[in-house]
C-alpha cells in the first residue's frame, strides 16, 4: 500500500544502503523540497549529513529564521550556516537589468556554496571521514521536465537555489524523484516539519532580487520585506492561500509617485500585488480575491511602510505575463 509512511520507511532504507557509513551534504534553500529531502536523510543517516544554508539575504522576513531555527528544531539536523549577505548586496550594487541580477545571483550562490563545501570537506578530513554524496530535492516533474527537452526554455533563466551545481565529485541522492508536490508536503508533515515550511507558496532561487525592479539595496530590500510580510499575513489570515498559487509582491523601486497623508504631501513608491491562481506555473490567471482583503492589505502596507504610498493589483494572466516580474 502507497501511504506516507510507506514512502518514509521505505527512502530511509534506500537512503541507508545507498550512503552507507560516507557522508553527505544537502543545501537548503527554505523550500519545501530541499526541507524534505533534507529531513528524510536526516532520518536515514543523522549526523553524516551536514546541511547548508547560504544565507544571500534576499529571503523574506522570518525564512532564514525558519531554516536556522525551526528546521533544525524539528529534525536535528546538523547546520552549516553561510552568511553571504554582504557578498551579495555587493555583486548587485549598481545592476538594474533583470537577466544580469539573475546571472549575478546565480554565480555568487554557486561561488558560495562551493565555499562551504570546501570548509565541509575539510572538516570531515580531519576526522577521518569522507564527503561523498549531495542531496537533492528532484521531485518527479523535474526529472519528466529535464528528460523532455527544453521547450519553452531560457524566458529567464532560472536557477534553483538548494539544486546546486551539477557537482561531478558527489554522487546524488534524490529520495523525492518519484514523488509529486503534493506527496512531498505529506511526506514533510509526517516528518514533523512544521507547517510554515511544508505549505509554502513557491519562492524563486533569486528571492527578492528579482522582485525589486532596479536596483537591489539594503533599504530596498527593507521596504519590500515589510510590505511582503503583511501581504502574506493577511492573505494567511483570510484563510486563502491554498487557493492562491503564490502572491509576489513587486517593487517598484525607481517609480514614484504623488500621495497625501494626513496634511502632507507624500513622494512615495508603488508595490504591485501579483496573486495568482495556476496548476504548475507554466500558465496563470491573476487570483479574484476578495475586495475586502486586496483593501486591508492596501490599508495595512500604506499605513505600515513609510516608503510605500500606493498598492496596485496585476491583473494580467500568463501568458503574456509571467508570475514574476522580472
Ligand atoms: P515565471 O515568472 O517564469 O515563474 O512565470 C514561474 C514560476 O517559477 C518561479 N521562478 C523561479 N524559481 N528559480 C526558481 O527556483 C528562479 O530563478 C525562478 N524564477 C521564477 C516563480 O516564482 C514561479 O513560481
Amino acid at each position: 500500500e502507497w501511504t506516507t509512511g510507506n514512502i518514509v520507511e521505505e527512502q530511509v532504507a534506500a537512503i541507508r544502503e545507498q550512503v552507507g557509513d560516507a557522508r553527505a551534504i544537502c543545501g537548503l534553500s527554505g523550500g519545501v523540497d530541499s526541507a524534505v529531502a533534507a529531513a528524510l536523510v536526516q532520518k536515514a543517516i543523522g549526523d553524516q549529513l551536514t546541511c547548508v544554508f547560504v544565507d544571500h539575504g534576499l529571503m523574506r522576513e522570518g525564512e532564514a529564521e525558519q531554516v536556522e531555527r525551526d528546521f533544525v528544531a524539528a529534525t536535528g539536523a546538523k547546520l552549516y550556516i553561510a552568511d553571504e549577505k554582504k557578498r551579495f548586496l555587493t555583486a548587485l550594487a549598481g545592476v538594474a537589468d533583470p537577466e544580469e541580477k539573475r546571472k549575478i545571483i546565480g554565480r555568487e550562490f554557486i561561488r558560495a556554496f562551493e565555499e562551504a563545501e570546501r570548509n565541509i570537506l575539510e572538516e570531515a578530513e580531519a576526522e577521518g571521514a569522507k564527503v561523498e554524496f549531495l542531496v537533492q530535492g528532484t521531485l518527479y516533474p523535474d526529472v519528466v521536465e529535464s528528460g523532455g527537452g527544453e521547450g519553452a526554455a531560457n524566458i529567464k533563466s532560472h536557477h534553483n537555489v538548494g539544486g546546486l551545481p551539477e557537482d561531478l565529485e558527489f554522487q546524488l541522492v534524490e529520495p523525492l524523484r518519484a514523488l509529486f508536490k503534493d506527496e512531498v508536503r505529506a511526506v514533510g508533515a509526517e516528518l514533523g516539519l512544521p507547517a510554515e515550511i511544508v505549505q509554502r507558496h513557491p519562492f524563486p532561487g533569486p528571492g527578492l532580487g528579482i522582485r525589486i525592479i532596479g536596483e537591489v539595496t539594503e533599504s530596498r530590500l527593507e521596504i519590500l520585506r515589510a510590505a511582503d510580510a503583511i501581504a502574506r499575513e493577511e492573505l494567511t489570515e483570510s484563510g486563502l492561500d491554498a487557493e492562491v498559487w503564490q502572491m509576489p509582491v513587486v517593487l517598484l523601486a525607481d517609480v514614484r509617485s504623488v500621495g497625501v497623508q494626513g496634511d502632507g504631501r507624500t513622494y512615495g513608491h508603488p508595490v504591485v500585488l501579483r496573486p495568482v491562481s495556476s496548476e504548475d506555473a507554466m500558465t496563470a490567471d491573476w487570483s479574484r480575491l476578495p475586495y475586502e482583503l486586496l483593501a486591508t492589505i492596501s490599508n495595512r502596507i500604506t499605513n505600515e511602510v513609510e516608503e510605500i504610498n500606493r498598492v496596485t493589483l496585476d491583473v494580467t494572466s500568463k501568458p503574456p505575463g509571467t508570475i514574476e516580474w522580472e
